[in-house]
């Protein structure tokens, strides 16, 4: 059984300048004990589908379930089902409170026993970190003792919204590791969010690339990197700086998402596309299958990824 459905979802913002579809048609499945990425260029929707299946962002149509049943605004016993880690750890920390009590807060609230000492030796932090305020705290810290926060009641999901984006290098590597060892070691089912593929490659069991409120590409970590069908997801791969190009820059990525208050034809990448033709402009693109791997092309990339690893 799925632990995340996601079927049609479209959310839609009204904005000054016409309506924007943040979310426009997405569909998903997150299995239990999976680790599933989502990437995309900043603006793809990726923020929007993740407060989506949290329940804090209404869909005008389409449905998310969650361990089976439908999400239909913030629900109570949320926090026993999702852990939610923010870019921002301040987000998930009270400034006012310790660590001790932000930690043990969810568990207070159920009344279920919480052994904070072990939850923060599990994320990395001493023990005594418990009396300290978010303020005492080094970035990376921060992030820890949010992880800590959305672990605290054994969710058996947790969602990270480019948890390391705001952290230096060094702290980056720290907070990915530690996100490896969560997911190798606990039960969790983990939905990981960045715009940098780079990262997703290291954790992810799947990867998903979203584009303007699309899902374009699905596949497995080798599947997207080795031999990526979407022209989107080829660009994002051939402009992600990776261990095996070290001393080679990466090429820059080619152009800008389009305005996202456009309406569209065809597909969305079109004006930005190196192989588009001209039904690419004019009529949605298909999907294109081998298997499990999938992608949203009239014209995807078929022999030639190998092309890629030089
Ligand atoms: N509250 C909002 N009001 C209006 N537009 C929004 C709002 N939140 C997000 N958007 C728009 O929806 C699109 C997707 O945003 P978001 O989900 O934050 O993308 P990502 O997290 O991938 O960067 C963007 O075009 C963004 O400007
Ligand atoms: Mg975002």
């Amino acid at each position: 059984m799925s632990l995340v459905e996601v079927r049609d979802a479209v959310v839609e913002f009204s904005t000054q300048r016409g309506a924007v579809r943040a979310l426009d048609g997405v569909s998903l499945d997150l299995g239990e004990k999976e680790t599933l990425a989502i990437v995309g260029e900043s603006g793809c929707g990726k923020t929007t589908l993740a407060r989506a299946i949290l329940g804090l962002q209404p869909l005008a149509e389409g449905s998310i379930r969650v361990c089976g049943r439908e999400v239909t605004g913030l629900r109570a016993g949320q926090a026993e089902e999702v852990g939610m880690v923010w870019q921002d750890p301040y987000a998930s920390l009270d400034p006012r409170w310790t660590l001790g009590r932000t930690i043990s807060e969810p568990a207070r609230t159920k009344r279920v026993a919480l052994d904070v000492d072990g939850l923060l030796n599990q994320v990395g932090l001493d023990p005594s970190f418990a009396s300290r305020y978010p303020h005492q705290l080094s970035g990376g810290q921060r992030q820890r003792a949010a992880i800590a926060r959305a672990l605290a009641l054994w969710p058996p999901l947790v969602i990270c919204d480019e948890p390391t984006a705001a952290l230096d290098l060094s702290v980056q590597a720290q907070i990915l590791n530690l996100l490896r060892n969560l997911k190798q070691s606990g039960s969790a089912s983990f939905l990981y969010i960045s715009h940098d593929l780079g990262t997703v490659r290291f954790l992810a069991d799947r990867i998903i690339v979203m584009y303007l409120g699309r899902v374009v590409e699905v596949g497995t970590p080798e599947d997207t990197f080795e031999r990526p069908l979407h022209p989107y997801t080829r660009m994002l791969v051939d402009s992600t700086p990776s261990l095996t190009k070290l001393g080679k820059l990466p090429p820059p990525a080619i152009g800008e998402p389009p305005d996202p208050v456009t309406r569209w034809q065809g597909c969305r990448y079109e004006g930005r596309c190196q192989s588009a033709v001209g039904v690419c402009a004019t009529t949605e693109p298909p999907w294109y299958r081998e298997g499990d791997h999938v992608a949203a092309c009239h014209v995807p990339n078929l022999r030639n990824g190998t092309e890629n690893l030089g």
